[in-house]
């Protein structure tokens, strides 16, 4: 059963008590639709938000292992950020360079995140990815192919075979596409255009979720033990973003205020290219793939600049002369990489030292080549998106000119504190999986790194929260009405205040502090301003207006979605202006280069005794077993 809250054409809810009519028929939930004081209820075992790619694969798991399991999602089935994962899953399946092996991809991403990740997660990680893209393709995606007919597998910066599965630049897209069609023939229940606005506990232990159907306005309630957050990313907090408008930190504002930790709020990266003009698809993703398909960064001056700032960390394997960065891509395995496949944070930081020195491109970006490069048959046929992107948005024929591309926020490294075998969070029946969890990417996602990490622990948050629901018999936790009637209060208190502020000055102003002074560059000074200035945003989100009436209202929604921006904007300033070091996606001006005292440790944020904020301490990092520090 796929579900909104619409309403009939009288204008009367179709879920005001009753979760039997409406436009989707509900049929294959007997346990749900009961109408106690008006309001919806359903009751579940495993309650999945959020349906990209972790969600979708959390609940085939969860439905698999047995367990009553509903995915509910902010936005409509399908359009979620996975789709923006355009170059491919990383998995060392061998298929292109038949040396690639799971240690080989395990190392890599341990560099890549600058040995901040949990290593278990990155280990669970690099040795289940062949098994998962194997079953995707079971279960029907179309990945392209190498001449003798396997999985073809293409380059991306940071990773030293060439292991991405794709399906040319719409890897994302496909994978949604699958798993999509595969929980709907499942008959997995979906309720899509509904927001979770408060997570219910029973004393320590969750007991559902609270929400409501954008359409409507209208309350509902999720009762189930366990509940996995699978919500994304925190992109809509920054001006320049390939995020699109679901992406405001929900799942990790929903976990702290539930009583769970966040990790590694500080590592935020800004992938190298976005589009930078015109201005209306500014930060939209030109994919990593024009660069692992040979594209090359140069600058106002023609020049190749990447060569400029390769660090120490990666000279043994960079090329360091155009001739040999060339010669790689007929030979891979004898020559050192192009540096325009260094990792991202990398690359990022390079453009925007371009860009800060003057030797921009006319929109205040540089330029990326492939026209000159490969022939347009070529781009054409790897890079179909990229291709209909820039003709139809930019006027940029891409196989006759170079593209303008600068940095765009596209993923937080940080997230939800879980174990790294089950995905549990501190909260009993809390899991957290995919870009809302911590701990997997460390510092540093490298490309193609995000869809195998959401299929894999996917698949076994999925398992875990059906396991913990089954263990529970009858003695399930309840949810309680005084909790359910705070829930409802605090979702209409914006409808209250009358001559107060316009939600959307708040969120123009907060993306404005985050991009210039939480940026990809960061010092004390502008960090200290920015947590004064969320500081004063939360005092003015306090006293915000909403004109109008419950029934759709994007006023509304972004009132309530500003109270996850702000506490995860919080999180973010907070941990960059501890972390007195720079690695991966946090660079500090004032503190250059990574320090090995702060390698061995992560910071952790949990909301304040008041709940008016977040707590900061030090935590030392999981020690990697001997058998795998021998790989580094
Ligand atoms: O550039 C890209 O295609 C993005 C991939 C990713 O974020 O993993």
């Amino acid at each position: 059963m796929v579900s909104t809250g619409s309403t009939n054409d009288d204008g009367r809810s179709t879920n005001d008590g009753s979760a039997n009519s409406g436009r989707h028929p509900m049929t294959g939930n007997e346990m749900s639709g009961a109408a106690t004081g008006g309001m919806e209820r359903h009751s579940y075992d495993v309650v999945v938000i959020g349906a990209g790619g972790a969600g979708l694969r959390a609940a085939i798991a969860a439905h698999d292992a047995g367990a009553r399991t509903a995915i509910v999602c902010k936005s409509l089935l399908g359009k979620a950020h996975t789709v923006m994962a355009e170059g491919g899953i990383a998995a060392s399946m061998g298929n292109v360079y038949p040396d690639d092996n799971w240690q080989v991809h395990f190392r890599d991403t341990m560099r890549g995140g600058k040995m901040l990740n949990n290593w278990r997660m990155a280990q669970l990680h690099a040795q289940e990815a062949p098994e998962r893209v194997m079953e995707l393709e079971d279960w029907g995606a179309l990945f392209d192919r190498t001449e003798d007919g396997l999985i073809s597998q293409r380059d991306f910066g940071g990773h030293k075979y060439a292991r991405l599965a794709h399906v040319g630049d719409r890897t994302g897209l496909e994978m949604i596409r699958t798993l999509q069609q595969r929980a709907v023939a499942l008959g997995i229940d979906v309720f899509m255009e509904c927001t979770v606005t408060d997570l219910m506990k029973d004393g320590e232990v969750i007991s559902g979720a609270f929400g409501y159907w954008r359409e409507t306005g209208r309350f509902v309630l999720f009762e189930a033990p366990s509940v996995i957050l699978a919500t994304g990313g925190i992109g809509k907090s920054f001006k320049v973003t390939s995020n699109s408008w679901e992406y405001t930190g929900d799942g990790h504002a929903l976990a702290l205020r539930a009583g769970a930790s966040l990790i590694n709020m500080e590592f935020v990266q800004f992938h190298p290219t976005g589009m930078v003009w015109p201005p209306s698809v500014k930060g939209l993703l030109v994919t990593e793939s024009v660069r692992g398909d040979g594209g090359i960064l140069t600058n106002s001056e023609g020049k190749r600049f990447m060569f400029d700032y390769i660090p120490e960390f990666f000279k043994a394997e960079t090329a360091d002369t155009i001739e040999e960065a060339d010669r790689w891509y007929d030979d891979k395995k004898n020559n050192r990489r192009p540096p325009e496949l260094l990792p991202r944070d990398e690359v990022a930081r390079a453009i925007n030292s371009e860009i800060k020195a003057g030797r921009g491109s006319p929109h205040g970006g540089v330029f990326l080549d492939i026209a000159s490069r490969r022939t347009p048959e070529f781009i054409r046929r790897r890079l179909p998106s990229m291709y209909h992107q820039f003709k139809e948005l930019a006027d940029v024929d891409i196989t006759a000119e170079p593209m303008e591309i600068g940095p765009t926020c596209h993923y937080v490294m940080g997230g939800v504190e879980v174990d790294a075998d089950t995905e549990l969070s501190g909260v009993t029946g809390l899991y957290a999986v995919g870009e809302c969890s911590g701990g997997m990417h460390g510092s540093n996602r490298l490309g193609g790194n995000s869809l195998s990490d959401l299929l894999v622990f996917g698949r076994r948050a999925g398992e875990s929260a059906a396991a913990y629901a089954s263990g529970l018999g009858a003695s399930r936790p309840a949810v309680h009405e005084a909790d359910v009637k705070a829930a409802e209060r605090s979702a209409l208190l914006p409808f209250e205040v009358e001559g107060g502020e316009n939600p959307y000055t708040i969120q123009h102003d907060l993306q404005e502090t985050m991009q210039d002074l939480v940026g990809i560059i960061r010092t004390a000074g502008e960090l200290s301003q920015s947590l004064e200035e969320v500081e004063a945003f939360k005092a003015r989100a306090g006293h915000l207006t909403v004109e109008g009436h419950r029934q759709y209202n994007p006023g509304w929604h972004l009132a309530l979605d500003l109270r996850s921006m702000l506490l995860v904007s919080e999180c973010i300033a907070k941990a960059a202006l501890e972390r007195q070091e720079s690695r991966g996606g946090h660079t500090r001006d004032d503190f250059p280069g990574p320090d090995p005292e702060w390698g061995s440790r992560n910071l952790v944020l949990r909301l304040n005794e008041l709940g008016t904020g977040v707590d900061l301490a030090h935590q030392p990092l999981p020690v990697m077993p001997d058998e795998l520090k021998a790989f580094f």
